[in-house]
């Protein structure tokens, strides 16, 4: 196992569609699999020693889809916590989500809720879901609950360190490194503000095929980037 040098890693899980059709499936199969990968994925992420490991889930966009897949997606975390929810107790993992909990339907929120109740007293890695989750709007709804905090004369400003207090990542560690499987060199709404000096990694593997050992090769060269923050090397 590599050492691990990053407390908050993200990852945009893309490619469950694409990987299930080029094996003649339904999408939907795609996503199946690829909540086996979550559970390996964030294993793995836990014994690295990892904080918080953000996982795009499903986005403000994503609502666009046929209602079938929608519906399917939904589902998922029934599925994954049914199976896995005691796994998860046992390596002393936390659930935790960001997005707008009121906008999924009301068992799925349920689920989640349950979930994070129970794996609120363990002390390991935060797995947290992003879930119906879009940056856009986690920035306008921080925007308006600092006015709400103005007018209640809490506050009279904001500057970037304060307004972090305002998204929903306010309490986990700044964002190191974001992870994009399937080729696609785009953020599609995910963690704008957060991501502002996290280094990029966009690998071709589609998530479904994203294991361990990869996510540890992905680590492992991410680990040797120089990041300055603006500064100057060895400055
Ligand atoms: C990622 O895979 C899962 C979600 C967005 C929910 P996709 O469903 O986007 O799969 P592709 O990108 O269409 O292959
Ligand atoms: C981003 O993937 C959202 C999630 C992984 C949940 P999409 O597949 O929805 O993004 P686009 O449409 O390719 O930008
Ligand atoms: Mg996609």
């Amino acid at each position: 196992m590599i050492k691990n040098q990053f407390k908050h890693v993200a990852i945009i899980m893309d490619g469950n569609g694409r990987w299930a059709k080029s094996h003649h499936h339904r999408r939907t199969f795609g996503h199946k699999r690829g909540v086996e990968v979550v559970r390996e994925i964030a294993i793995r992420a836990n014994d690295l020693g990892i904080q918080v490991l953000t996982l795009y889930a499903f986005s403000t966009e994503n609502w666009k889809r046929p209602l079938e897949e929608v519906n399917y997606l939904m589902k998922l975390p029934f599925y994954f916590f049914e199976k896995y929810l005691a796994e998860l107790m046992e390596k002393n993992i936390r659930i935790q989500m960001i997005g707008e909990m009121d906008g999924i339907p009301e068992d799925t929120a349920r689920v989640f809720k349950k979930a994070i109740e129970k794996t609120s007293v363990n002390t390991g890695m935060i797995l947290c879901f992003a879930m119906n989750y879009g940056a856009q709007a986690e920035i306008v709804r921080g925007v308006n609950r600092a006015i709400v905090d103005a007018k209640a004369g809490k506050i009279d400003h904001v500057d970037t360190t304060t307004f972090q207090n305002y998204l929903y990542t306010k309490d986990y560690p700044p964002l190191d490194c974001m992870i994009r499987t399937s080729g696609e060199m785009r953020i599609s709404n995910f963690l704008l503000y957060q991501l502002a000096y996290a280094e990029l990694l966009f690998v071709d593997v589609p998530w479904p095929e994203f294991t361990p050992d990869v996510f540890e090769a992905a680590l492992q060269q991410l680990s040797h980037r120089d990041r300055r923050f603006g500064g100057i090397k060895n400055g």
